[in-house]
């Protein structure tokens, strides 16, 4: 049903929500979005999360909960989860941190090794245990030691992947130390992610986290096989944050944020309907005085107003109409998932992020600590 514009009527906007992109591509609607007080979605998933695990896993996970229906859970323990044992048994500690009432199922990832056994990842997969892997080149982020050092020691599980029809998801970053960590992202695309992707074109390949605009052009480039996911954090920032009066660890993520030329092509790439690209916050609690130190910890705290946060990007992008295919259609359909059917709604009020939250006997410091969000997210 198509709604008539009327900045009075505080909405639901989007009362079909499935179809609401398509209803309301409009320049009226456009125009329209800086008047809207409340979104009706479907509800969302995050396409990619660190949940940890023990005190921090208690602490956090139900923030991810109550937003989303389902997540992408990151394999970057320690000790990784390489095995469908270990990750089955990760899964019923996440199913056992969060509170029922938000049925939320955690999807879980393989991470992959120079030795993974293409056998175990394809039957974890058939099993219904592993959702992806994860490549993480070796060193390259938190609890990546473990990594991939050579990609061709990967091609055998690469083929029992692609065969599979197992995602494979990418942290993008070469770790080669001569390269500038602000073209570490570029350069893996040239280096690795194109020739891998040529060798397997039957792949289906997650970008995870982009944050250039050249990932941004090579995934547009890319079959129907590739898409991508795009943090809060990416969108609302670019690299002065981290030295914004002095150095700012809570700003600190990998891949480092870019130039200010990269955020508006995230932001392009986001807010423009392509399929290719959805939402995964990356969301990655550390306790703040392991980021507050001289070799602090690279990630950053979105989950507790991820939604928020997306939105306000949205809303400045005028775009607010197309918010629920990123968050809610176009990652389930890329994984080749049901879409959910019950709703969240963001109402237009303002939301104080306190400067720090409890944790595991610790404080993690949220993304927008001290701001205030102008959206208000609730589950129904
Ligand atoms: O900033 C990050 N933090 N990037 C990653 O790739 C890993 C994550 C973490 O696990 O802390
Ligand atoms: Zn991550």
């Amino acid at each position: 049903m198509r709604q008539a514009f009327n900045p009075a009527v505080p909405l639901p906007l989007l009362s079909q929500p499935w179809n609401s992109a398509a209803m309301l591509r409009t320049t009226e609607a456009a125009m329209a979005t800086s008047e809207i007080k409340q979104l009706v979605l479907r509800q969302p998933d995050d396409w990619h999360v660190h949940l940890r695990d023990g005190a921090m896993l208690g602490a956090v996970a139900n923030h991810t909960a109550r937003q989303f229906a389902r997540a992408i859970v990151m394999p970057n323990l320690s000790p990784p989860v390489t095995s469908v044992a270990a990750a089955a048994a990760y899964r019923d500690r996440i199913i056992a941190a969060v509170d029922p009432a938000y049925g939320f199922t955690p999807l879980m990832t393989a991470y992959l090794t120079d030795s993974s056994d293409g056998a175990e990842l394809a039957r974890g997969h058939a099993e219904g245990v592993f959702t992806a892997a994860k490549l993480y080149p070796a060193n390259a982020t938190t609890n990546s030691s473990f990594g991939v050092t050579r990609v061709a020691a990967l091609y055998p599980a690469l083929e029992a992947m692609q065969k599979a029809g197992m995602p494979l998801l990418v942290h993008g970053e070469v770790t080669d130390r001569d390269i500038d960590i602000f073209d570490r992202e570029a350069v893996f695309i040239d280096r690795v992610l194109a020739p891998l992707l040529k060798d397997f074109p039957g792949l289906k390949a997650v970008f995870e986290h982009i944050t250039t605009a050249e990932a941004v052009a090579f995934v547009e480039a890319a079959g129907a096989n590739v898409a991508a996911t795009i943090t809060p954090h990416h969108l609302a920032l670019n690299r002065n944050a981290m030295f914004d009066g002095g150095i700012r660890p809570h700003a600190y993520c990998l891949p480092v944020i870019k130039r200010e030329r990269h955020r508006l092509a995230l932001r392009a790439a986001a807010v423009s309907g392509s399929a290719k690209f959805f939402l995964g916050t990356d969301s990655a609690p550390h306790a703040a005085p392991t980021k507050e130190a001289a070799c602090g910890c690279a990630g950053i705290y979105n989950a507790p107003y991820a939604m928020e946060s997306y939105a306000k990007t949205f809303a400045e992008e005028g775009a607010l109409d197309r918010l629920e295919g990123f968050a809610s259609e176009h990652g389930p359909r890329f994984y080749g998932l049901p879409l959910n059917t019950g709703t969240v709604t963001l109402d237009r009020l303002d939301t104080p992020v306190p400067a720090d939250l409890p944790a595991a006997g610790t404080t993690i410091v949220p993304f927008h600590a001290g701001e205030t969000l102008q959206w208000r997210f609730s589950r129904g």
